[in-house]
């Protein structure tokens, strides 16, 4: 029988994992230096959840199911909409800002390629309730922030927002079902595919001259400065310029930090409603965002009250793609415990379990292995000590230590090999 993974999934093995948890661990740590916590929400949810304000895009991509109670379920896609329901199932009267932060797998059925699987993680935070240029720049800050803190060279913060390109949209009365659209083919980058919908718009020459320069529109500060002369006339997109120029303002108190003004960001979901950001790395080619965020308002979208929100969600498998971590040899256990003969199993048994009492990772021989080939077991362990329990040594209130460095080998007092052990192990 031919059992093999489902396409766009992957298996993690040892070396693996471990650069996996260390990530995870540095991740953890700044973000709660930052104040956040922890949080878990169910792998699937109501389909519901996530057709309402997705994106066509997302929507198409969305695993689902009947389950036998006939109910209509989804792997989710992503953690933004399960964390804003847990908000309106469980928090909606905590004094606000609420900060939580999650790690887990989301599911999307996608062309599988680099960087682009079916099941992948997302490791990213949630400020409820706290929408303000301050608390979007801390945000942004501390995406930045968490990738310095893992040594990762060569990334981009770019920093829009979406109301400048949407005002435009809408002092053309063009309406949201479309809008929608028109930003999820900007989200694509396919400029072809922009014109050609566009023409089927009606939509002012001067507008749509002006929509197709936006999106090219990237910089340093001084962009907006630009921007806002050919913004008379609209509005809604000049208030949300100041909005965004706020931001930027605020993003310095935060300390110095490379940042692009883009205000072609239109991202992939539906539901942002002012600054967004994305961060790049230019060397991972097509799949190059490794992090994507910005404010949001979906909690009056499920029929809450207005509390509006921001967050962002690194892509877990890119950033380890970026980080290009070394997969090293791995050092399963630090000790290996061999009964040389049988009679001494109980001992060799009881000396495993005294070494791991005191916190140090020990196999022992399960195998009734002859010495040499245990030897080489304890080798591709990665065993740094090996304990030999012989009858004699026993007798005698000793064991053998084994140095699998030099091959050194010492007669150390039964009583003592804890101690010893822990000495040099954990020194
Ligand atoms: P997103 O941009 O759709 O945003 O996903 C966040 C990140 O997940 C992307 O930047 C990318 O690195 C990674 N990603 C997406 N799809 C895949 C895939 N098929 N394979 C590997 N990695 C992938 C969101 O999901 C929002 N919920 C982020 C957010 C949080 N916004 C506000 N709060």
């Amino acid at each position: 029988m031919d059992i093999s993974r489902p396409r766009g999934t992957r298996d993690f093995l040892f070396a693996e994992m471990r650069n996996r948890k260390e990530v995870e661990n540095v991740l953890r740590r700044t973000f709660e230096t930052y104040g956040y916590h922890e949080i878990k929400t169910p792998i699937f949810e109501d389909l519901k959840l996530f057709t309402v304000k997705s994106g066509e895009e997302v929507v198409n991509q969305i695993y689902h199911f009947t389950d036998k109670g006939g109910r209509e379920l989804a792997l989710r896609p992503e953690l933004t909409a399960p964390v804003a329901r847990l908000y309106m199932n469980e928090m909606q009267r905590d004094p606000k800002p609420i900060k939580m932060y999650y790690f887990g797998s989301c599911f999307r059925y996608e062309r599988p390629q680099a960087g682009r699987f079916r099941q992948f993680w997302q490791f990213g935070c949630e400020l409820i309730g706290g929408r303000s240029p301050l608390a979007e720049a801390e945000v942004i800050t501390l995406a930045a922030d968490s990738l310095r803190r893992l040594g990762l060279e060569g990334f981009e913060v770019h920093v829009g927002h979406l109301g400048i390109l949407r005002g435009i949209l809408s002092r053309e009365k063009i309406e949201d079902e479309l809008q929608d659209r028109i930003m999820g083919i900007i989200d694509k980058g396919d400029v072809d595919e922009l014109e050609s919908c566009l023409d089927g718009v009606e939509i002012s020459s001067k507008s749509r001259d002006l929509l197709m320069s936006l999106i090219g529109t990237h910089g340093g500060p001084e962009v907006l400065d630009d921007v806002r002369g050919l913004l008379e006339g609209y509005p809604e997109s000049l208030s949300a310029l100041e909005e965004f120029a706020e931001l930027v303002d605020t993003l310095e108190y935060f300390g110095p930090g490379e940042y692009h003004v883009n205000l072609g960001i239109a991202r992939g979901l539906d539901y942002y409603t002012g600054a967004v950001f994305e961060i790049y790395v230019p060397r991972l080619g097509a799949q190059r965002q490794i992090c994507g965020g910005g404010t949001y308002n979906l909690v009056e979208t499920f029929g809450g009250e207005r509390v509006e929100s921001t967050g962002f969600a690194f892509g877990f498998d890119r950033l380890m793609n970026a980080l290009e971590m070394d997969e090293g040899d791995m050092r399963m256990v630090d000790v290996f415990v061999i009964p040389i003969h049988e009679s001494t199993l109980p001992e060799a048994v009881r000396i495993t379990q005294e070494i791991r009492g005191v916190g140090i990772a020990a196999d022992m021989d399960l195998a009734g292995r002859k010495l040499r080939k245990a030897l080489s077991y304890a080798d591709h362990l990665g065993a740094r000590f090996v304990v030999l329990t012989g009858e004699r040594d026993l007798q005698e209130g000793k064991v053998t230590l084994r140095d699998m460095e030099d091959a050194s080998q010492e007669a150390v007092d039964r009583a003592e090999i804890v101690d010893r052990l822990k000495k040099i192990c954990c020194e």
